[in-house]
């Protein structure tokens, strides 16, 4: 079975993995090409702080350091999404959950509304090789389509090859000494969550450090099989 017939009842799904391993270009094409919701509690904090709002504000200094943000901050903006109602269609989980105490406010969450994740997918990558990955990446303003100055251009300079926007935009975030300190607290605070949900008999692994498409082929078989 291919695409959105595979899928009977609303599914959740995890992407784990440090930054830059594609969570967030592999969770854009698993909402195309299945119709899920992509939710980056990155994208959601991002938000908040453009919007100046009360967690925005305190979230800001410490995305700027590479830290994480408190559970309590990310579990407000991600309940209140997940509130919304495009979410009852299935939800890829993008950089959520990334501590222990999330992952366990998530099993209670789901449970309460007798929901199970579908699967956890961690997406295997060479940490070494994510500094680059991620200090080379720039992102349409347009239509929030992700493009890489190495691995992948826009066809025309400077030009979205989705909708053609010519506004590109760089996270503050996205340098290498701010990547550095991610990766640490990647290792610190969610690779243990690799463990917890192998113990659960959600997990399944997936070798990201190919060819975009050949790993979302990879993604698409366990999809269609969860
Ligand atoms: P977030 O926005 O989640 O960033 P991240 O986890 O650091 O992940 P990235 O977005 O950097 O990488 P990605 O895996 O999505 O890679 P991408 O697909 O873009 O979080 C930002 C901050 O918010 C955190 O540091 C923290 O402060 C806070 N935060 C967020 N969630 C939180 C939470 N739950 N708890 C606490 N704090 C939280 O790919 C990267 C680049 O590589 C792209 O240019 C892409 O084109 C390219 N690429 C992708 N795949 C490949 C490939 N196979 N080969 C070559 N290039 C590739």
């Amino acid at each position: 079975m291919d695409g959105a017939s595979a899928l009977t009842c609303a599914p959740i799904l995890i992407l784990l993995g440090p930054p830059g391993a594609g969570k967030g270009t592999q969770a854009r094409m698993l909402q195309e090409r299945f119709g899920l919701v992509q939710l980056s509690t990155g994208d959601l904090l991002r938000a908040a702080v453009a919007a100046g709002t009360e967690a925005g504000r305190a979230a800001e200094q410490v995305m700027k350091a590479g830290g994480l943000v408190s559970d309590e901050i990310v579990l407000a903006v991600l309940t209140e999404r997940l509130a919304q109602d495009d979410c009852a269609r299935g939800v890829v989980l993008d950089g959520f959950p990334r501590t222990t105490a999330q992952a366990e406010a998530l099993d209670a969450m789901l449970a309460a509304g007798g929901q199970r994740i579908s699967a956890v997918i961690s997406l295997d990558v060479d940490a070494a090789r994510m500094v680059q990955r991620v200090a080379g990446r720039f992102t349409c303003g347009g239509c929030g389509e992700g493009y890489h100055d190495d691995f992948k251009p826009t066809r025309t300079p400077g030009i979205c090859d989705a909708c053609g926007s010519e506004e590109m935009t760089r996270r503050t975030d996205d340098t290498a000494r701010t990547a550095m300190a991610r990766l640490d607290a990647y290792a610190a605070e969610t690779a243990p969550l690799i463990d917890y949900y192998d113990r659960s008999g959600t997990l399944s692994r997936v070798d990201a450090m190919g060819a975009i498409d050949r790993i979302a082929a990879d993604i698409a078989r366990l999809v269609n099989g969860a």
